[in-house]
């Protein structure tokens, strides 16, 4: 059983998400999440993992990989998932974790995405250009922001009249669908990062196409 830290700054909902679908997974579950941890005290995420009973921390020093990397393996953590993780991730960890660090980020990278694109900025960089669709992206974590290895998109429909929070707020509904099957996926292995830095699905065959469908029930998002 992979066990799984969950690193946020904000709400949690995704937390709340990934919890939600492990836990309906049942004793079959891929993995359990062991460890939330956040860059602020007050951050809603912390207050999920509490109220569930799950051990929590506050990263003082987001520079600080060595305080990162032990606080890590005094939980035993084999993958890690940011979820709304403001901070960039120092390098000796991503290196450490590689294959084993993923995020979430609300747009279809590599567009729309890098420092400073997150929250509401991003939707508003998605109505300015005019695009048609937007999407999730879930993606293995380098040493960059937003930049690692694509795992799974997830198109999302940008409709007239949209504002940057109707916008967000359709694309978190997919977040909430897509990416805790894909962490479910990296921790039971069936998805997995190979030296050369391909996407491996299935018995270790590549990814045909960064868009795929992973096992989430019908739904309008
Ligand atoms: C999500 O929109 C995610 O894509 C981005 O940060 C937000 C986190 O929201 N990386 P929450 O804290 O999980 O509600």
């Amino acid at each position: 059983m992979q066990r799984i830290a969950v690193l946020a700054s904000g709400a949690g909902s995704n937390l709340q998400a990934i919890l939600a679908y492990l836990a309906a997974a049942g004793p079959a579950t891929a993995g359990a999440v062991s460890l939330v941890a956040s860059d602020r005290r007050q951050a809603g995420a912390l207050a999920i993992g509490a109220r569930a009973g799950i051990p929590s921390a506050t990263i003082t020093d987001a520079n600080d990989a060595r305080s990162i990397l032990a606080l890590l393996a005094e939980h035993q953590i084999g993958l890690v998932a940011l979820a709304g993780y403001l901070k960039h991730i120092p390098e000796a960890v991503t290196a450490r974790y590689r294959g084993h660090i993923v995020n979430v980020h609300p747009a279809l990278l590599p567009a729309f995405g890098g420092p400073g694109m997150y929250g509401t900025r991003v939707h508003r960089a998605v109505l300015d250009a005019g695009v048609r669709i937007t999407g999730v992206t879930v993606h293995f974590v380098d040493e960059a922001y937003d930049h690692g290895p694509i795992i799974a998109q997830w198109p999302v429909p940008v409709l007239a009249g949209d504002t940057p929070s109707v916008l967000a707020a359709r694309v978190l509904r997919a977040e909430h669908r897509l990416y805790p099957c894909a962490v479910a996926a990296v921790a039971s292995g069936r998805i997995s990062l190979d030296a050369a830095g391909t996407v491996r699905g299935e018995a270790g065959a590549p990814v045909a196409s960064p868009v795929f469908r992973l096992q989430t029930e019908e739904s309008e998002l």
